[in-house]
């Protein structure tokens, strides 16, 4: 029997602005999901926050995109909201974007990462979790993990990956998506997922010939909804979840967070609207404050066994990762030095706030041709 991992998040209403999801909320979504769990809905779950995103980490035995698992997500973010309105919290309810249900939280406001897949003898797995960026900020370092031989020294050195990995990128404006094969490919994923806003890694399978795994069972998922597009306006952040398996024919877990040692810059920081770099932290450290930011990253390690949850191992709690954190601290003072300007501030057509249309229109009789 397989077993599915489905993460499911949701920004519903947080405290003091956009920093952190109230404790009543991660209660509710608790009970929900514990109730889920006692009727045999669900396997296990464990619900935790990064920032002012509530997310639901379930397992279970009913495939990807299941009706009932999608509306108990659903119902759990409706109830929080309830409670998010009552207590006043900021943005209540932001990112459900309906009251009715209507068969998969898809394009409803929630992000979601899910695979099914046959569990291996052991079966280890990582929940990570953005607040304050957008899905292609996974980009980066879901190409490390699977294609670059100097992140991952399996790629050279493992004989049952040594031949590379398939990596389905989708075109998030225009809804297409392409597999394409690493190493052969390499060149063209990246002329591809270099445009980070455009193009996003949404899964990652085996080859072919892989010795163990499946080839038709991703080992790794991105959520790929972008919000504004969803709702036809701005309406909050994509902040993205993502689920990659380990080991045994796989990177290794060190190889998978090795990809994280590097601050890279993402998209997203206030107001939508700027550049910075990702910081990995522990869930303590999972609220933003610093300009509302910077966009964080945390990592959760399990073990999944028979659809059961053995952990978390709150990863980036690591002094391992206290050098990265000083260098994202440092490109974090160097971004916000250029204040308004490029390339802090988004180019303006990315902005998700704007008062050029405005501005332009009150300067329109003021321009004049240049001779
Ligand atoms: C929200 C976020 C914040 C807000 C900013 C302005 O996830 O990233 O930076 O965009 O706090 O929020 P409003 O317009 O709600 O005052
Ligand atoms: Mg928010
Ligand atoms: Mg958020």
């Amino acid at each position: 029997m397989k077993t599915t991992v489905s993460l499911i998040k949701a920004d519903i209403g947080s405290v003091a602005g956009h920093s952190l999801v109230a404790k009543e909320l991660l209660d509710i979504a608790e009970e929900k999901l514990k109730e889920a769990k006692e009727t045999g809905l669900i396997e296990d779950f464990r619900v935790f926050n990064v920032g002012d995103d509530l997310q639901l980490l379930m397992t279970h035995r009913k495939g990807e995109d299941n009706p009932e698992i999608h509306e108990l997500a659903f119902n759990t973010f409706k109830e929080a909201t309830k409670k998010a309105k009552e207590m006043k919290l900021y943005g209540a309810g932001q990112d459900l974007l309906s009251d009715a249900f209507s068969g998969n939280v898809k394009g409803m406001g929630p992000g979601v990462a899910e695979m099914e897949f046959t569990e291996r003898k052991a079966e280890p797995l990582i929940a990570f979790a953005m607040d304050k960026t957008e899905p292609g900020a996974f980009n980066l370092p879901i190409f490390k993990i699977f294609a670059d031989p100097f992140n991952t020294a399996g790629l050279i050195i493992d004989p049952s990956f040594h031949s590379g990995f398939i990596f389905e990128i989708w075109d998030i404006m225009e809804h297409k998506r392409v597999l394409m094969r690493s190493p052969e490919e390499m060149y063209d994923i990246l002329a591809l997922i270099g445009s980070k806003s455009t193009y996003v890694i949404k899964r990652v399978y085996p080859k072919e010939d892989h010795k163990t795994l499946p080839k038709d069972e991703p080992v790794a998922v991105v959520s790929t909804e972008k919000l504004y597009q969803v709702a036809g306006k701005y309406v909050g952040k994509d902040d993205p979840v993502a689920l990659v398996r380990a080991q045994s024919g796989l990177p290794a877990v060190g190889e998978v967070l090795e990809a994280f040692s590097f601050p890279h810059l993402v998209s997203g920081w206030m107001r939508g609207s700027h550049n910075g770099p990702i910081l990995p932290v522990s869930l303590k450290d999972a609220r933003c404050t610093r300009f509302d930011g910077p966009p964080r990253c945390v990592a959760l390690g399990f073990q999944v066994s028979n659809a059961k949850l053995i952990g978390p191992v709150d990863l980036f709690a690591d002094v391992a990762f206290e050098y990265t954190r000083m260098k994202a601290l440092e490109v974090t003072e160097y971004m916000r030095r250029h204040g308004p300007f490029e390339p802090h501030r988004l180019p303006r057509e990315e902005m998700e706030y704007t008062t050029l249309p405005e501005v332009l229109e009150k300067l329109k009789d003021r321009f004049e041709p240049v001779k």
